[in-house]
């Protein structure tokens, strides 16, 4: 199908950093006397709601990050939002907020994808349509309770790359003085908590010369739990692919895929816990992923004041795992699984 709106012409495609862009509307839906409305687009980029909000107060608050790829057939597809709507619904059971119908949140995609269709970076620009579900209480409540008042948004932008390296390795620094969750606590949920929970040491990192945190379990501060916005993955020396496994990290759908695409390719996976001083200096390639950084090489980790090295250059696993996961994205590969969602 041709869309109504053609590529703008306004947007340097070529130099999109991840950074925030209003653009012609968000979608939003109401949930008021116990049902969902509608949902509405506006082109209104702020909202009004009760100061005494839960989500301003109580942390009812949830995200979702997805994005829209302009396919080299000049189609634009989504990439696994089924698996988003899942994950938001884990989150919001978990806040003790109403379920949002999957049905209505692939509409909702689809609404407000096509409304903005022209904001969707061309093929061959490496940009997408990066897509931020959000979902909010919005009712007013002072005792520590939930709301019966939500909100569920989607707003969308063009990106490119979350770090400016791309596929330049990054280096990393494991945290030692905070967790961004607790052992039985939220850490396996999309909640906006566990975010300002990494601001500062996310800050710390940064200012010592490490864009990108590595935090450990937070128990016993013995295994790889997953970077401050994506996953931890490694490549062994016998061309394996592991991962952690933890309940405090984020379950992320791009590592998700990568799983798959690696057993694809005939390698074996190992979503396992990973003993990080014990394991980390015997990795051929580290990287972190997720859908923000996509694949991004972690050039090295400093742990406990030692730095094990893995290169600048994305290693040729990574690079063959990044290669089939875009090309899929991009409608250059066939979409065996079924992952891409047609606007
Ligand atoms: N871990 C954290 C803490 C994240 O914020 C994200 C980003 O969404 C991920 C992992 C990766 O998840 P996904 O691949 O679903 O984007
Ligand atoms: C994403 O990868 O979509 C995220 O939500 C991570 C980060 C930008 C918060």
């Amino acid at each position: 199908m041709a869309y109504d709106r053609e590529i703008r012409t306004d947007i340097d495609w070529d130099s999109l950093g991840f950074s925030y862009m209003p653009t012609r509307s968000n979608i939003r839906y109401k949930y008021r006397n116990g049902a969902w409305d509608k949902g509405e687009l506006t082109s209104d980029p702020n909202v009004s709601m009760s100061i005494a909000a839960t989500c301003l107060h109580y942390g009812q608050n949830a995200f979702e990050g997805i994005k829209a790829f302009r396919c080299k057939d000049g189609k634009v597809r989504v990439f696994r939002p089924w698996e988003n709507a899942k994950r938001m619904n884990r989150t919001a059971h978990q806040l003790l907020g109403p379920e949002i119908p999957e049905e209505m949140f692939l509409e909702a995609i689809h609404r407000v994808v096509l409304d903005n269709v022209d904001y969707v970076p061309p093929y061959g620009s490496g940009g997408s349509l990066y897509i931020r579900p959000l979902y909010i209480g919005t009712g007013p409540m002072i005792g520590v309770a939930p709301t019966d008042e939500y909100e569920f948004i989607i707003m969308v932008m063009p990106v490119g790359k979350y770090y400016k390296e791309g596929l330049k390795g990054v280096p990393t620094l494991v945290i030692e003085d905070y967790d961004r969750a607790a052992p039985k606590g939220m850490g396996q949920y999309k909640c906006s908590g566990n975010y300002g929970a990494s601001l500062m040491p996310a800050k710390l990192a940064k200012k010592a010369g490490y864009p990108v945190p590595l935090f450990l379990d937070p128990k016993e501060h013995k295994y790889i739990d997953e970077f401050g916005t994506s996953n931890f993955l490694a490549i062994t020396e016998d061309g394996k692919y592991v991962t952690s496994d933890s309940p405090s990290i984020l379950p992320s759908v791009t590592n998700m895929s990568l799983m798959e695409v690696a057993r694809d390719l005939g390698m074996t996976v190992e979503k396992r816990p990973i003993v990080a001083e014990e394991e980390l200096p015997t990795f051929k390639e580290v990287c972190a992923c997720g859908t923000a950084v996509v694949i991004t090489p972690i050039s090295s980790v400093t742990i406990h004041g030692k730095t094990i090295t893995y290169g600048n250059e994305c290693g040729p696993v990574s690079k063959k795992l990044y290669d089939t996961l875009t090309g899929i994205q991009y409608g250059e590969l066939e979409d065996t699984h079924n992952w891409m969602f047609e606007i």
